[in-house]
């Protein structure tokens, strides 16, 4: 499947009416590789007035590039800021090849690439195998072909491995906007923190682990004084409730909406995840979650869990298009009492959950759902769980190692000389 899988994906994405999720549902079920996504009505008329006023005017096409690899909120930022600034928004996700030959491996393939990003609500449309360059001969395809306006890029630097701009034609042709990098997290300093939550399991400490732990343990943004030293990795994130209100869809249930709770750690937010919500979501109207926090994910998973504090868990899951509404800190226990506030007619749960789980299992989360006849489980259609994106990490560590030092020489320049950019 190539790229002109695009132009089934476009006739469909031209639906936008209410009730369109269905829809939207059905062509990500079916196209599974190249997607055309229809934005949800909430966000279309909520988020962007804009386009109420400019139904007969010219779209404007905006494309955005990136391996999308061990995906988090940073990554759904820059396609809400990319989106922004256009009404359409192309997304073209990097073949394993190209980030191989230019990066090191991934650790998501393709499919799981692809998946993570068709899930974010601010993307329209999905271009599978891009190339990492956007050559003349691409570009001038994205501009007939796709019909895009301008190419987006974070404020980082993006370079080919001879040195030169990866976006130079882009720029020459006068079509490329930039936009404000995300703070505070990078898929570096995720890495670290996953092998800070292994180092105390026995059987993980190894010379390979040590050295993937010094390798991984420098990150960005820490101070030199304060890299390698194990158990000093702190989130640079700093939430604030204006990140949240732009994440949000800023609408509760209609009156007689069908509300599923589905509740969870949802730690390094992944393809798993996004079917099962996608699952859930289709079981009713109105999609709300619970992401337990960080002390009941602690106590069921271990100290050195969750990976992804509270805030970062919620923006992810925030950022996923089949998630009407989210608890931000949600209990372990689904009691009667919640039930009833939030007028919840269906309980669900993940059958593939993580299986080092420490909880006691005494206490039965949805003994209250189940006696009220309202729980279901759903059968994840995905293995993947936190653990295994963790072991993929380990067992490839020499790629990985090179990956990373390259990355960091880059992200090193890029705080050096990092400067106030405005923007959201
Ligand atoms: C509660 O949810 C049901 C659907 O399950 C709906 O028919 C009912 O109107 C809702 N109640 C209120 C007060 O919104
Ligand atoms: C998970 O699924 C993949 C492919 O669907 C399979 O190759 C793998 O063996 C599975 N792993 C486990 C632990 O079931």
């Amino acid at each position: 499947m190539g790229q002109g899988d695009w132009h089934v994906a476009e006739g469909l994405g031209v639906v936008k009416v209410l009730g369109a999720m269905a829809i939207a549902a059905a062509v990500v079920g079916m196209a599974g590789r190249v997607v055309g996504l229809t934005p949800l009505p909430e966000l279309a008329f909520g988020l962007f007035p804009q386009n109420n006023n400019r139904k007969k005017k010219k779209k404007v096409r905006v494309y955005m590039d990136g391996c999308f690899d061990m995906m988090h909120y940073g990554h759904a930022n820059a396609l809400r800021q990319a989106r922004v600034l256009g009404d359409e928004l192309v997304v073209g996700v990097i073949s394993d090849e190209e980030i191989k030959a230019n990066k090191g491996p991934p650790v998501m393939s393709m499919d799981e690439r692809v998946v993570m990003v068709s899930s974010v609500k601010w993307v329209d449309e999905v271009i599978q195998d891009a190339p990492y360059e956007i050559n003349a001969e691409f570009m001038n395809k994205l501009f007939t072909e796709y019909k895009i306006d301008y190419i987006i890029h974070g404020d980082d630097p993006c370079l080919l491995p001879d040195g030169s701009d990866a976006y130079a034609h882009a720029k020459k042709a006068g079509r490329y906007k930039q936009i404000k990098r995300t703070e505070g997290v990078s898929s570096t300093d995720i890495v670290g923190r996953m092998l800070l939550c292994v180092r105390d399991r026995p059987t993980n400490e190894s010379p390979v682990h040590a050295s993937l732990q010094r390798q991984f343990s420098h990150g960005h943004g820490g101070s030199p004084g304060t890299s390698g030293g194990v158990g000093t990795r702190v989130s640079h994130f700093l939430p604030t409730s204006r990140r949240i209100v732009q994440f949000s869809n800023g609408k509760g249930p209609r009156p007689d909406a069908r509300i599923v709770y589905m509740d969870g750690a949802f730690d390094l937010f992944h393809a798993g995840h996004v079917e099962t919500l996608k699952a859930a979501r289709a079981m009713g109207d109105f999609l709300l979650v619970g992401i337990h926090s960080d002390q009941i994910v602690s106590a069921n998973r271990g100290l050195n869990h969750p990976i992804m504090h509270l805030h970062e868990r919620s923006l992810s899951v925030l950022a996923c298009r089949y998630v009407d509404e989210v608890i931000i800190g949600a209990p372990w226990e689904v009691t009667k009492d919640m039930i009833t506030t939030f007028n919840i007619s269906l309980v669900v749960h993940g059958s593939c959950a993580e299986e080092n789980e420490l909880r006691n299992r005494e206490i039965d989360p949805y003994k209250a759902a189940k006696a009220a006849g309202i729980f279901a489980e759903i059968k994840s259609p995905r293995n993947i769980t936190t653990s295994t994106i963790i072991s993929r990490i380990l067992t490839n560590h020499e790629a990985y190692r090179k990956r990373n030092q390259k990355k960091e020489e880059s992200e090193k320049q890029y705080y050096l000389s990092k400067t106030y950019v405005n923007g959201d």
